[in-house]
């Protein structure tokens, strides 16, 4: 088969990977890629310098490509996948319709509340002075502790502050809607402001054909910047996966309550979502609840799956694209992995890059079940690997034990040299301070 992969950032490299090792694959092309997906070691993919959506379906119309797969939110947005399917061109990923279900909460929040998914209270507002007085409501009448502003829109994880206060809460929604900040741009124009939730975050991510839903590994994500889980919300500093919290009687509910409330949700209103659903969770004490969707899989969660997933990605991918999951089942190896992020120091705000990065030294059984991919990289005038985003690396490891994927996991971070290089030591830090509490086996579906 001729696959076309969109996307050039690490989750990418860890699909390009994955597929690459598919038997049914006879060529893998990736627009745009990344200088990590070059060459022999990916099974020849070949890079497309190409970034939009009408040169993709051009291309996958004359290379007779048999599926595409989308890694992105931006194009699902966009509508890529409709425009495929309108030429018979099978597509792992949602249309512009089922994307929606991230590219707006607001309309994320009230297909929940139609459907009845359990989710954080919410009221959505276009006007900035009901958004205020709202929020003077709850703080003031209400004394409420704290609460979360959200810009409804696609903001690369920028436009979610949780205000611990009045005056942060204002400052938030003057940040996404006053125009003060427009960076946001058309995020902004409308704001959900919803109950705050405690509890463990778990990624689940799902692939469906719009019909079924097959779930993979729980999968948790470090989202701060900082130590500890503090600072800024990024896309993302590292993962680690499978995740104990998510018990087997977790896992019951959250298929009762969420799973197949959601497979009715879909069918019902007609969504026709092929791809990956990705569940944010959290598992507060009154139950798990959902925090937001994606349209995508995650990133970098694609980076500990991948490695750990049994199964030919491409096959089940093309399940979901031509409407056949059901029935099907995941097999995953009994191991654990680890996803530890090399950002620019900056990162999530304002970064320098053109730096250049090397890895030397690499041990011949480190290299083995350890692999660098790339992100935010490119190649210089000279042909030099050099850091060109936000989020440059994600080295991740796989061993019988998380301990030694971790150990494994920052052995690799330690050949790894460039310029500005920040990255958190704590990865999978709350997997660790479980253990002892709770034995019971990781539930796997
Ligand atoms: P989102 O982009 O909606 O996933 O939000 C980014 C992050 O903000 C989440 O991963 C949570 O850590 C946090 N967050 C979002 N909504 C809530 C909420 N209602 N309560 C607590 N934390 C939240
Ligand atoms: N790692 C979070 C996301 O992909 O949205």
């Amino acid at each position: 088969m001729k696959i076309l992969l969109i996307g050039s950032g690490g989750r990418e490299h860890a699909l390009a990977w994955k597929l690459s090792q598919s038997p049914r694959i006879t060529k893998l092309s990736v627009a745009p890629g990344n200088p990590g997906m070059e060459g022999a070691r990916m099974g020849g993919a070949q890079l497309v310098p190409v970034t939009d959506i009408n040169d993709w379906v051009v291309f996958a119309e004359r290379k007779g490509i048999d599926l595409v797969i989308v890694g992105p939110e931006a194009p699902l947005a966009l509508g890529v996948a409709d425009r495929l399917r309108e030429k018979n061109i099978p597509c792992f990923g949602p249309g512009a319709k089922g994307a929606l279900l991230e590219s707006s909460k607001k309309f994320a929040k009230d297909f929940m509340t139609r459907h009845g998914i359990p989710t954080a209270a919410y009221r959505a507002f276009t006007s900035n002075g009901d958004a205020r007085q709202y929020l003077h409501s709850l703080f003031q009448t209400l004394s409420q502790s704290s609460i979360v502003v959200k810009a409804d829109g696609l903001a690369q994880g920028k436009g979610v502050v949780v205000a611990e206060n009045l005056e942060e809460a204002l400052l938030a929604l003057d940040a996404i809607m006053a125009g003060r900040f427009r960076s946001l741009g058309d995020a902004g124009r409308e704001v959900v402001i919803e109950e705050r939730m405690t509890g463990e975050e778990v990624s689940l991510l799902t692939f469906t054909d719009g019909k079924t839903l097959l779930p993979m590994l729980p999968v948790q994500d470090h989202k701060r910047l900082g130590e500890g889980d503090t600072g800024p919300n990024t896309g993302g500093m590292g993962t680690y996966a499978p995740v104990s919290v998510f018990t087997p009687e977790i896992a019951e509910a959250v298929d009762v309550q969420i799973i197949r409330p959601l497979q009715n949700a879909l069918l019902q209103e007609d969504l026709d979502y092929r791809g990956c659903l990705y569940i944010g969770l959290m598992l507060t004490p009154s139950g798990p609840k959902v925090v937001e969707f994606n349209a995508r899989l995650g990133d970098p969660e694609t980076q500990v799956l991948m490695p750990l997933m049994k199964t030919d990605f491409l096959d089940i991918a093309y399940a979901c694209a031509k409407g056949d999951l059901e029935g099907r089942t995941l097999e995953w190896r009994d191991e654990k992995a680890v996803c530890v992020v090399l950002a620019s120091s900056g990162y999530p705000g304002d970064y320098r890059t053109g730096y250049s990065i090397q890895e030397n030294g690499v041990p011949g059984d480190l290299a083995q079940n350890s692999w660098v991919f790339h992100a935010g990289t490119a190649r210089d005038a000279q042909g030099k690997l050099v850091t060109a985003g936000g989020r440059g690396l994600g080295v991740t490891a796989r061993a019988k034990t998380l301990e030694e994927a971790i150990a494994r996991s920052y052995a690799r971070v330690a050949h790894v040299k460039f310029k500005d290089c920040v990255f958190r030591r704590d990865i999978a830090y709350r997997e660790l301070n479980r253990r002892g509490d709770d034995t019971r086996p990781t539930q796997t579906f």
